[in-house]
């Protein structure tokens, strides 16, 4: 199965992508997870992703599809995986079409802007693993730490308020009209299109989702 992410910067894609990733056995290809595991490491990529990210701008189209089209070619994927913040331009979406990678479900959850302010500021994650927790809304089982590492959680660099705010203009201005892109190609087939409501209880998305796709 070959599942597309789509949503604004805090609308849950990488809380669902765990769910996901467990209920069907398939990768998370998170484009954000692999660009901070390069700031972490210091690579080339990372110093210059580094300055781009904490503007809340998004690392350039040729980069990003480099990079995933090196991990889908990796043997896990060949049967199946889970894109994670990625596509999200036209240019990217286009790209995966002229590489012949094909998706059968895209999923968008949707979240209005203020209800991601508010999200965001709770947020802790656990930097190993890309697991995502909120202070509130999805407690870790001791606070401040990881539930399968005891790892000390962290704040992500680009969570700060008017960081967020920038994001989702972004978001509205780069990575919306992906909506309109994929909703054409279900409409002639080429792939299976839901919006769910992303404001409801975790638990009820993923509920919805396991309900969609099956
Ligand atoms: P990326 O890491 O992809 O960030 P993002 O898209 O901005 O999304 P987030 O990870 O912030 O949110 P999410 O939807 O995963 O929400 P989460 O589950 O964490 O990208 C970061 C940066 O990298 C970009 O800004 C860009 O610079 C660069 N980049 C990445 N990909 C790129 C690409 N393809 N092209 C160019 N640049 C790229 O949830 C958020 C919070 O809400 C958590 O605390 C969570 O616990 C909580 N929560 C989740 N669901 C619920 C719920 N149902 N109810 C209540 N709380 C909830
Ligand atoms: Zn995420």
């Amino acid at each position: 199965m070959r599942i597309i992410l789509l949503g604004a910067p805090g609308a849950g894609k990488g809380t669902q992508a765990q769910f996901i990733m467990e209920k069907y056995g398939i990768p998370q290809i998170s484009t954000g997870d692999m660009l901070r595991a390069a700031i972490k490491a210091g690579t080339p990529l990372g110093l210059e992703a580094k300055k781009v990210m904490d503007a809340g701008q998004l690392v350039s189209d040729e980069i990003i599809i480099g990079l995933v089209k090196e991990r889908i070619a990796q043997e896990d994927c060949k049967n199946g995986f889970l894109l994670d913040g990625f596509p999200r331009t036209i240019p990217q979406a286009d790209a995966m079409k002229e590489n012949g990678i094909k998706v059968d479900h895209v999923i968008e959850i949707d979240v209005p802007d203020e209800e991601i302010v508010k999200r965001m500021s709770g947020r802790r994650v656990h930097p190993g693993s890309g697991r995502v927790y909120h202070v509130v809304f999805n407690p870790p089982k001791v606070e401040g730490k990881d539930d399968l590492t005891g790892e000390e959680l962290v704040i992500r660099a680009d969570d700060e308020e008017a960081t967020v705010r920038k994001r989702l203009g972004v978001y509205h201005e780069q990575t919306k009209p992906l909506v309109a892109y994929y909703s054409e190609e279900a409409a002639r087939g080429a792939n299976q299109y839901h919006k769910l409501d992303g404001t409801q209880a975790v638990d009820a998305v993923s509920g919805q989702i396991a309900e969609l796709i099956g």
